[in-house]
């Protein structure tokens, strides 16, 4: 079994990034609530511990303890904020509430190298977020580091191999904290770098075998990177007890339902049921202009669509879902209560409570660029694995105004153009988005000798990290002219092209 390095979750922010730079050592870490039993730690081969951060203090009623027993396992310990404050807490130390907050920017004076401190220098940059400190070590502890507000900002136990931080290592801003995760890691856990992707792939489809049993699972294929990745998954897990739905709202962009079926049922060979429903969207959306309405009328179609093809399938058990770890948020109620809140898909919402499904998440202690590894792995396309993101809504909120088919027709082919035009010049992977939007308005232009009174397409091509803002991408002026005239040229019904050359905020990516 993969030896793995244990984070147990307290609620900070920043759990999630620690058990991700452990990974990006190539060793197996993983995230459990923070009052999992030690019998369940020593059952997954742990081989050491990280108590993570939180926002509660360890001197309020009620606040969340692990199991005491880990600390009699013989494994190392490492606490981290919260996690340095429960160990002085619970060994026989003192935490007392400080006078004022050290949040934000600190200076770390090192008083003993070696052990957790190995390899760094005298001073560094660290970052702080936390209220109380401590004021006395358990028995068998020292300080090793100090900061301006902090006697005790790294501490010791080599004996017992307890290691306490007041600042966090795994964020950007702490100087060399890698290195401080990795002395604690490979020195002090002893744990060897050989864990990869496979292995993952190699665990979550065993596990899936044994959840699943020979139950029969459901999932809603989008053709987005992670419903395909754990469709993929899946069947790889259980073969023909899978059954992936895909609906064709009629909202999508140019052979997107050729391209799907050819990869998921004839390559894959997986039970692929397409359901053509595009007359029934657009029936739907017949004369309606509000964003807000085709949004909503789109999701209630689809709920409907869904789960009519669900009907037809017969006897499922689970719901299979590519929920990921920023979809998850977990916080740590004062009562000890740790409350998970799942993001609904807007693809299913509603659908797993009616339905009494078992959900199966499979990626969901991954980030996305670790589900684009994990698919690299199970053999999908880089050219999947690496699209842009697309609304659940499809084209229909980039078509301003009424949906028809002739927008959608010209709207299609002039966004395969750009698609075309942005692999072609190696522009597709360097920007977060790259679409088209039709503008209801026309404008006067000629073509040859005649006049022409056409639509207008605009590029939205941007760039960000989250999606939460984002910069219009500053791409060549030959590429945009290159694009522009494919479009004029090729695309009936369009004479002129103009770009969005607004940021996030105050405007949004897509344009309803
Ligand atoms: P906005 O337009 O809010 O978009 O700046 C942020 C990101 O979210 C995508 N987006 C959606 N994705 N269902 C989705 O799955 C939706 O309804 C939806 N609306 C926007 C958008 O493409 C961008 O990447």
């Amino acid at each position: 079994m993969t030896q793995t390095l244990a984070v147990l979750d307290f609620g900070s922010q920043y759990t999630q990034v620690i058990a991700r730079r452990i990974r990006e050592c190539h060793v197996y870490s993983k995230i459990y609530p923070y009052n999992t039993p030690a019998s369940q730690l020593k059952a997954d081969n742990v081989c050491g511990i990280i108590l993570s951060g939180g926002p509660s203090s360890v001197l309020a009623k009620g606040a969340p303890h692990p199991d005491k027993k880990i600390f009699k396992m013989g494994l190392p310990v490492l606490g981290i904020c919260y996690g340095i404050q429960l160990q002085a807490e619970l060994l026989g130390g003192k935490v007392a509430k400080s006078t004022h907050r050290e949040y934000g920017r600190g200076h770390l004076t090192i008083l003993k190298k070696g052990g957790l401190l190995k390899g760094l220098k005298n001073k560094m940059r660290v970052w702080n977020s936390h209220g109380d400190k401590l004021t006395r070590l358990p028995r068998g502890y020292k300080a090793i580091a100090h900061t301006e507000n902090s006697d005790y900002a790294v501490i010791e136990d080599p004996k017992r191999h307890f290691y306490g931080l007041q600042f966090h290592p795994e964020v950007s801003h702490t100087e060399n904290g890698i290195k401080i995760l990795k002395n604690f890691i490979f020195d002090i856990c002893k744990c060897k770098a050989d864990w990869q992707m496979r292995d993952f792939a190699k665990e979550a489809i065993a596990s899936i075998r044994e959840t699943v049993g020979d139950k029969h699972v459901l999932l809603g294929l989008s053709g987005g990177v992670d419903s395909s990745v754990v469709a993929a998954l899946v069947h790889e897990a259980i073969g023909d007890q899978l059954t992936c739905v895909f609906v064709d709202n009629g909202l999508l962009r140019l052979n997107e339902r050729q391209e799907v079926k050819a990869l998921f049922s004839e390559h894959f060979h997986m039970d692929l049921r397409v359901v053509n429903a595009s007359s029934r969207f657009l029936k739907a959306l017949k004369g309606v202009t509000n964003p807000e309405r085709k949004r909503k009328l789109i999701g209630k179609h689809f709920v409907s669509v869904f789960d009519e093809a669900v009907k037809k399938i017969g006897e499922v058990d689970f719901l299979a879902q590519g929920t990921l770890y920023p979809d998850v948020i977990e916080s740590v109620s004062i009562n000890g209560n740790p409350a998970s809140l799942i993001k609904t898909h807007h693809n299913v919402g509603g659908l797993p409570k009616r339905m009494k499904l078992k959900l199966l998440e499979p990626v969901r202690e991954l980030f996305k660029d670790e589900v684009r590894a994990l698919g690299l792995e199970l053999g999908l396309p880089k050219s999947l694995l690496w699209r842009h993101p697309f609304p659940g809504p499809g084209l229909a909120v980039r078509i301003m105004g009424e949906v028809t088919p002739k927008s959608l027709k010209v709207l299609r082919e002039a966004d395969a153009i750009l698609m075309e035009e942005m692999r072609k010049a190696k522009l597709y992977d360097k920007v977060w988005q790259a679409f088209c939007v039709f503008l209801p308005v026309r404008t006067v232009g000629v073509m040859g000798d005649e006049r022409t009174y056409d639509n207008v397409i605009a590029l939205r091509i941007v760039e960000s990290q989250d999606a939460m803002t984002a910069n219009w991408a500053h791409l060549p002026h030959t590429f945009l002219e290159r694009v522009s005239n494919r479009i004029i040229n090729e695309v009936k019904g369009i004479n002129r092209v103009v770009l969005d050359v607004s940021s996030k905020p105050p405007s949004t990516i897509e344009w309803e």
